[in-house]
């Protein structure tokens, strides 16, 4: 019998945005969305059964990250009728809570550990849906590389191209180790409710997903640039825009964003997205990727940057 399962799972960037939820409850996404997985930002989690009368976890969670990780082993037990209570211990090698999805590697590790020490053989499409119960952008984090969801009751993700079919670079500008004060979840909402923007950013979604399959598809780094840069600009207007108004820029975020377009103007392709926090993930190409970290990291405000490539394919060993 396995007693303990180590996983290792990458976290991603989403090009176009997941921002909304379809059901709540479900946690289903209102909109597709395509991500790169970051090879060098993991989760690292080990999971084994418990004896003690509680699940034992162990982690850099706050509480109520870590609460929402015991509803989310409360609904395996359910679903499988297991009546155990497990060991976790669980930690990442970049900050926590901060706009680098670190519940995405976090649920997607927690998912494939699940299934690996109870057995289950679940498929990639079961393993997503699984992971997306936790947190919407961890569907995307069971494979590597480009990753799309399609809206849909339960929906789930699917690998479009594996990582080695296009090398890219992700420089990520860490602006605040600080954790971010408003949760996606309850920004969503927000935005949802109040933003005059929200029906549009809706309306407009698809178009966003089928030039960026296409820009992909055809390996054109320009189209899949100016796609990506302006969903992540059309999500944050409407994150600004709701009442409360979120912010998560800090003004070393613009700064970086500045730094991409005067890359761009000097001939160094390179692109921005920013994700529900300060940080600002830089793309390139392979090529450039030590320019563009000397260029980025040279921004005020930049505390630190990490350099990675798209890639993440989960890791998983049996003790
Ligand atoms: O996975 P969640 O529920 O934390 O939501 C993630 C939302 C964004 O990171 C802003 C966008 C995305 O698609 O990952």
């Amino acid at each position: 019998m396995t007693n303990s399962v180590t996983v290792s799972a990458a976290s991603n960037i989403a090009l176009v945005k997941y921002w909304g939820k379809r059901d709540t409850a479900a946690n289903d996404p209102a909109t597709a969305s395509l991500s790169i997985g970051l090879e060098d930002l993991r989760t690292t989690t080990t999971i084994g059964f418990s004896d003690a009368g509680d699940d034992q976890v162990i982690s850099p969670m706050n509480e109520a990250s870590t609460a929402r990780l015991i509803r989310f082993l409360d609904r395996v037990r359910e679903t499988w009728n297991i009546d155990r209570n497990f060991s976790i211990e669980t930690s990442n090698n970049f900050p926590t809570g901060s706009g680098l999805a670190s519940s995405a590697s976090g649920f997607a590790a927690l998912a494939l550990g699940i299934n690996q020490l109870l057995g289950l053989e679940l498929s990639g499409m079961e393993l997503s849906r699984l992971a997306r119960r936790g947190s919407g952008s961890a569907a995307r984090s069971v494979y590597g590389g480009f990753v799309e969801v399609i809206p849909s009751d339960d929906a789930w993700a699917n690998r479009i191209l594996p990582a080695d079919e296009w090398p890219l670079s992700v420089i990520v500008a860490i602006t605040s180790e600080a954790s971010k004060q408003t949760g996606s979840t309850e920004a969503m909402q927000i935005s949802a409710d109040t933003s005059p923007f929200y029906k549009q950013w809706l309306a407009t979604h698809q178009h966003d997903m089928t030039t960026a399959k296409a820009a992909i598809e055809a390996r054109d780094f320009a189209a899949l640039a100016a796609v990506s840069e302006h969903n992540c600009l059309k999500m944050h207007a409407t994150i600004m825009t709701g009442q409360p108004s979120v912010l998560y820029w800090l003004p070393a975020t613009v700064a970086v964003m500045h730094q991409v377009l005067a890359l761009r103007e000097a001939g160094i392709p390179a692109f921005f997205t920013i994700d529900a926090g300060s940080q600002v993930k830089v793309i390139c190409q392979a090529g450039d990727a030590d320019r563009v970290n000397q260029s980025i990291s040279a921004v005020d405000g930049v505390i630190r940057t990490l350099v990675t490539r798209v890639g993440g394919e989960p890791l998983i060993s049996v003790a």
